[in-house]
């Protein structure tokens, strides 16, 4: 979704908010702008469409003088992707520059009272309302950030804005309405930064701030202050930017898909360091500090995410069940929220997400925080909402995640909730001494096993070669397959474009087996676990079809090839972490196929990589 970037300093802004934006456009955008305002009362915006460069090279040697500046990534909701449609926008005098994420829900009222008072709009967004409120407050006497304030109390929605004064140098005030995309201020040696996420200001700011819901930050060169949803001022502690500049460099690979997934044995490794113990054997986390006492009211479990992450709640939901002994079910956050759910203070309601921004799982979990329900946040990122809003947060450590297509948080959220679901079997008494003995060997064991399953990419590119003019797949699993093929079907359509869909096995017979033919390929997730004759059935009544089928079988599998057309042969692990290993050929073939399809791997059309609006 839309990246906001901003600088406040003495040195030269355009340069700074084009690396910044540089390093946002991982998030999905299709426009881009930058306002500089210099120090007599001027501000120069720039606006393109298309990708960043686009807008760098029609800046050219022109780039704007000022030391204060918005920058800012669009990814169109209202109105078309063009340039007279990009941020920054600015009101009837040009003076007040808004960059903004998210939705203005009641813009069109606001749109046409401002009309009829004589304002006069140069763009078809929402946002444009914004600038345009700002001036009214402005013009009533109000200082900036108090006219930013009451003009924020007027909209309606979830989202964050920056805005700029051209009579105002100096100063930059942020705000974050409900729960709407992140906003970090960062702080530097008398010059300070915001970003919609931290990559884009990680190499510049030593410490941060991360907006809360409601807040407003007023930045100036000397820092910046805060003020919550009444305008009362707030004490907010910086926290040390810890990432470094390496996390956002594709180091040799050609895609950061790419080096996501090959990261995998890597970020695997740092979720479980200080996680499990040896003497005695125990998974340990601290972080749950309460859960196990909670855990004799809890009756029942419903972990929420989108996409990938939804992706991980199924696999976790599966867990719960076999290893606590909780009714478990994965919800998408989306119809969560709407569907009037029946929950109480018995129900833990786990939020997955990557990002812990995603509008949908924060609006999920504030229904269930309104109805009682006790609150877990599984994320990458425990500065995000999502982390805040939760009595527990778990952070997945898997590192940033620069693709769109998430790969290594997928594999990081599964293990999350197997650590979740062992440490809640284990205080439920569920999970004996000798059982955590096994887990905590087959948890050490695990990095290695992950990585011997990344060998599959060379016979996964080949097969890509042969396969990629086709547009169509079907991707079947069964049990605690079944998520893994619905994974392996979303990345074909995220990165390759491909028609694909993820089913469980059983469907076959009421319905989907009507598809298939010698064209269609069938990724059959195939591994010898319980499951598996039922899993050879259902192959045998592909190839009875005609169908040609690719299995992802154990190694050691060898009968698999007088069934199948193409075997990848993944190591065997215990059946219920077998996702970790299993999605990884699957993780590949979306990518090699995208690759040869000449796709933009890192920043598919039309996606992006936190979703912020709904
Ligand atoms: O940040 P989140 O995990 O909450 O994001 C949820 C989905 O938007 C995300 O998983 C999306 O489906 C990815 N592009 C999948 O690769």
């Amino acid at each position: 979704m839309c990246g906001i970037v901003g600088y406040v300093g003495a040195r030269p802004a355009g340069p700074i908010l084009f690396d910044a934006l540089r390093r946002l456009e991982y998030r999905g955008y299709d426009s881009s702008g930058i306002a500089v305002i210099n120090g007599t009362g001027k501000a120069v915006v720039e606006r393109s469409a298309g990708k960043l460069a686009a807008l760098i090279e029609s800046v050219g040697a022109r780039m704007p003088e000022g030391s204060t500046g918005l920058g800012h990534t669009r990814w169109a909701t209202h109105g078309s992707p063009t340039s007279r449609n990009a941020h920054p926008h600015s009101d009837c005098t040009g003076k007040y520059l808004v960059v903004h994420n998210g939705i203005v829900e009641n813009y069109r009222d606001l749109k046409k009272r401002l009309v009829d008072s004589g304002h006069e709009f140069s763009s078809d967004t929402d946002s444009e309302v914004i600038a345009h409120l700002v001036e009214e407050k402005r013009a009533s006497g109000l200082a900036l950030h108090q006219a930013v304030s009451d003009s924020l109390d007027l909209l309606d929605g979830a989202f964050s804005v920056a805005i700029g004064a051209a009579d105002e140098p100096g100063r930059i005030v942020a705000g974050r309405v409900g729960n709407g995309g992140g906003i970090v201020v960062g702080y530097g040696q008398d010059e300070m930064f915001l970003a919609s996420d931290l990559p884009a200001i990680a190499p510049y700011a030593r410490d941060a701030v991360y907006l809360k819901a409601g807040e407003l930050a007023v930045m100036d060169t000397g820092g910046a202050r805060y003020f919550d949803r009444d305008g009362v001022p707030v004490d907010r502690a910086p926290v040390p930017v810890t990432v470094g500049d390496v996390a956002f460099a594709k180091g040799g690979y050609k895609h950061f898909m790419l080096k996501e997934i090959m990261e995998q044995p890597e970020s695997v490794t740092n979720l479980l360091r200080g996680r499990i113990s040896f003497g005695p054997p125990d998974i340990l986390l601290p972080e749950l500090a309460g859960l196990a006492e909670s855990l004799a009211d809890i009756r029942r479990v419903i972990i929420v995410g989108m996409g990938t992450s939804l992706h991980a709640a199924a696999v976790g939901a599966r867990m719960f069940e076999t290893l606590a002994r909780v009714p478990a079910v994965a919800e998408n956050a989306s119809e969560f929220r709407y569907r009037d759910p029946v929950i109480d203070p018995s129900t833990l309601v786990i939020a997955v997400s990557q990002s812990g921004e995603t509008v949908d799982t924060l609006a999920a979990i504030e229904e269930a925080r309104r109805r009682g329900a006790r609150l877990m946040a599984v994320t990458n990122n425990e500065h995000s909402q999502a982390s805040m809003l939760a009595d527990w947060n778990l952070d997945i450590r898997a590192g940033t995640e620069i693709g769109v297509a998430s790969t290594k948080c997928l594999t990081n959220s599964i293990l999350a909730l197997y650590l979740v679901a062992c440490y809640a079997g284990r205080a439920k008494g569920l999970v004996s001494g000798g059982e955590v003995t096994g887990i905590v060997d087959d948890l050490a064991g695990l990095p290695s096993l992950v990585s011997r399953s990344l060998e599959t990419d060379g016979a996964v590119r080949e097969l890509a070669r042969q396969l990629y003019r086709t547009d169509n797949y079907l991707v079947l699993g069964r049990g605690i397959s079944y998520p893994v093929a619905m994974e392996g079907a979303l990345k074909l359509k995220e990165v390759s474009y491909c028609h694909a869909e993820g089913y469980q096995a059983g469907e076959m017979k009421h319905g989907p087996i009507a598809l298939i033919d010698e064209d269609i390929p069938v990724v059959a997730v195939a591994l010898q676990d319980a499951l598996y004759p039922k899993m050879v059935s259902n192959i045998e009544e592909v190839k009875a079809r005609n169908g040609r089928v690719i299995a992802v079988a154990t190694e050691g599998d060898e009968d698999i090839r007088s069934i199948a057309d193409h075997v990848i042969h993944v190591p065997a692990v215990p059946d219920i972490l077998s996702p970790l290993v299993s999605v990884i050929p699957l993780q590949f073939l979306a990518y090699h196929v995208a690759v040869t399809r000449g796709c933009d791997v890192d920043q598919p059309r039309n996606l992006a990589k936190s979703v912020t609006v709904e």
